[in-house]
């Protein structure tokens, strides 16, 4: 296969537009997989993408295709995932692509993350081909969508392709579109190594293997490749090909996407949006735009049963093999003992790692709630990042507080203008432009505290728009804010790990829901237990869980001694999923209740 037989594409689209359906059903039309092995959702390997329809992190595929004039092609589609968490990953996968078909739901049209994706598109100069999807769908309104991929997107909506990704209608068109409309690769011609880094994943056998892109040069067995980053050194040992699986290569050359395994031991040697050279011969400059993943929400985990804690550390560490993004340190709390600060690039990110962790580990956790970075500044002039309540400092020593804040970019059909105004405002947004993009549908720009984007903006958002809403952010800089440390006293006791950082503003109606949702959740004991929300020495809300004594075996009296030995074990088993703190039983349930105000 000749460099001009090469096409490098990606998938870009709004969540739930069928990007994934897309793309099994393009693998499925090449034959490179058996009919029996071809499972749904392909690309999404692991199980949380399965269930939640979503894709997490991107893998390639290396579809053959024979044109009908004979020709032979090999294209390369790179699949990104969907998210705003992930963005970065976007980027630098579309990096290393000429080319992305951009998909509009026929029953849904353009929507914030169609945009945001599109405009990543256009920076890179990429060739862009628009696909009108779910055209099988009685309410698809392709004319409707053709008129938006024209105004909206300024792209050609009267030849965009229409496809069913779920039945197959049309989607044969698109490799003759591919090959016809994208350029091959270009590669430099200093003939000097030079590979893009656009993922990676932890095989247990093989090590860590990278996913790349060749802008020149050709690759080897044998030889040593450089990480600019960080200078480090292998000796490469396969280099290959993805066709669902690893298919080995005597060698890759300008403009293939490929694998290779180094006996690299260590994923966070291999960084998103490095540049790979060979050693002996490097090239001048890396393929640049590298960033190091920043995180922007954190919260502290801990083992529901302290003896955990060994197996949450190695869970960590094995998590971290597949996910370079996560970061981690020991933190401790005198209510729940030894735990871990971790650091996530969003909200769904967390999630996806609790949820790993519980499932995939074994190990059930307790987070506490999860916080941005605040830039404090005392009256000594000292400027510190905090994100763990923990270590907020004395009030009377803060002279000042900024917090981040996002640009954020919602669209939504008109009629819900004013709903969406109100929610923002009541998460203490300004509103800063908004625009008409066709007669009925807007796109309104706001700026927002991430603090309350964390907290749970979005689904107030699709609530009120009522799914219609749609919306996609960047960080924006910092602003001054008025935030306070709001406590919890369980009889008496603060409990450290129910701390949060939180505009005064909204302080009070936080600590009340959060009071109402620790009496409901804490089991009643044998004697009074109340529930405190304090602001400093000042309680703000209160709360009582009233005396109850449950005696499990009162109703066997004198009875079968094992019915009791059992009876006693099960409620053993039921505290395993308690904390004690101080003389009071808290169910891990409680401290997840006062995340959410629903
Ligand atoms: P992310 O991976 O989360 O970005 O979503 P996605 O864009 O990959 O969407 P996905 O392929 O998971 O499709 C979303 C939903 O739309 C699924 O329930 C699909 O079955 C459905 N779907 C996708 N394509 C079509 C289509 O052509 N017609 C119909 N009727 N449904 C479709």
């Amino acid at each position: 296969i000749l460099q001009k037989q090469i096409r490098n594409f990606s998938i870009i689209a709004h969540i739930d537009h069928g990007k994934s359906t897309l793309s099994d059903r393009l693998i499925q039309l090449t034959g490179i997989v058996s009919e029996r092995d071809m499972k749904e959702q392909m690309l999404d390997t692991m199980d949380i993408e399965r269930e939640r329809g979503i894709t997490i992190k991107s893998q390639t595929v290396s579809l053959p295709y024979t044109a009908e004039d004979g020709t032979e092609y090999l294209l390369n589609l790179i699949d990104t995932p969907g998210h705003v968490d992930f963005s970065y990953e976007v980027s630098r996968a579309l990096k290393s692509c000429e080319g992305a078909l951009i998909i509009v739901d026929a029953t849904q049209g353009v929507e914030a993350q169609t945009l945001a994706n599109l405009y990543l598109a256009m920076e890179l100069n990429l060739t862009i081909l628009p696909v009108i999807n779910k055209i099988d769908l009685p309410s698809a309104e392709v004319e409707w969508v053709k008129n938006q991929i024209e105004e909206d997107l300024g792209l050609d909506g009267e030849n965009a392709l229409q496809v069913s990704a779920k039945t197959g209608q049309g989607v044969d068109q698109l490799f003759p579109a591919i090959v016809a409309a994208i350029p091959p690769p270009t590669v430099d011609k200093d003939n000097r190594f030079k590979a893009l880094i656009f993922d990676s994943n932890y095989d247990s056998f093989r090590g860590t293997i990278v996913h790349f892109r060749i802008f020149d040069g050709t690759i080897k067995k044998g030889d040593t490749i450089l990480f600019m980053q960080n200078d480090s050194q292998y000796k490469v040992e396969e280099v290959g090909l993805f066709q669902i699986k690893r298919i080995p290569q005597k060698s890759l050359y300008g403009g293939q996407v490929g694998y290779l395994i180094a006996g690299i031991k260590n994923i966070s040697d291999v960084k998103i949006g490095d540049t790979i050279t060979m050693a002996d011969r490097p090239c001048a400059k890396p393929v640049g735009g590298f960033r190091e993943p920043t995180p922007v929400v954190f919260s502290s985990m801990y083992p529901v049963a302290s003896d955990d804690y060994e197996e949450l550390t190695e869970a960590l560490e094995r998590l971290k093999l597949n996910d370079a993004s996560l970061i981690y340190e020991k933190d401790s709390s005198a209510a729940l003992g030894f735990g871990y600060r971790c650091g996530f690039l969003g909200l769904l990110h967390l999630e996806v790692v609790q949820e790993r962790l519980e499932r995939e580990y074994d190990i059930s956790l307790i987070l506490t709630s999860p916080s941005v970075q605040y830039e404090i500044t005392t009256t000594d002039g000292q400027v510190n990042i905090i994100d763990n309540p923990v270590n907020y400092p004395d009030p009377a020593e803060i002279s000042k507080i900024r917090e981040p804040f996002i640009k954020a970019t919602i669209i939504v059909p008109d009629r819900y203008m004013g709903n969406v105004m109100q929610v923002c405002h009541e998460f203490r947004g300004v509103s800063k432009t908004y625009q008409y993009l066709t007669s009925n549908r807007m796109e309104m720009k706001f700026e927002l505290p991430l603090a309350e984007v964390v907290y749970e903006f979005y689904d107030r958002l699709k609530s009120v728009t009522q799914g219609y809403g749609s919306f996609d952010y960047e960080i924006a800089g910092y602003q001054e804010t008025d935030l306070v440390k709001l406590d919890f006293l369980i009889n008496g006791e603060r409990v450290d790990a129910l701390s949060i950082l939180i505009h005064r503003d909204k302080a009070e109606a936080r600590a009340r829901t959060a009071c109402k949702k620790l009496r409901e959740e804490i089991p009643r004991q044998q004697f009074k237990i109340p529930i405190q929300g304090a602001i400093g020495g000042k309680i703000i809300a209160r709360e009582t869980v009233s005396a109850f004594r449950k005696d499990v075996t009162a109703k066997c009296y004198g009875g079968d001694i094992s019915r009791k030995r059992k009876l006693l074990e099960k409620q053993k088993k039921g505290k395993k999923r308690m904390k004690m703190v101080g003389s009071v039983e808290i169910p891990q349930s409680a401290f997840l209740s006062v995340l959410k105000s629903e």
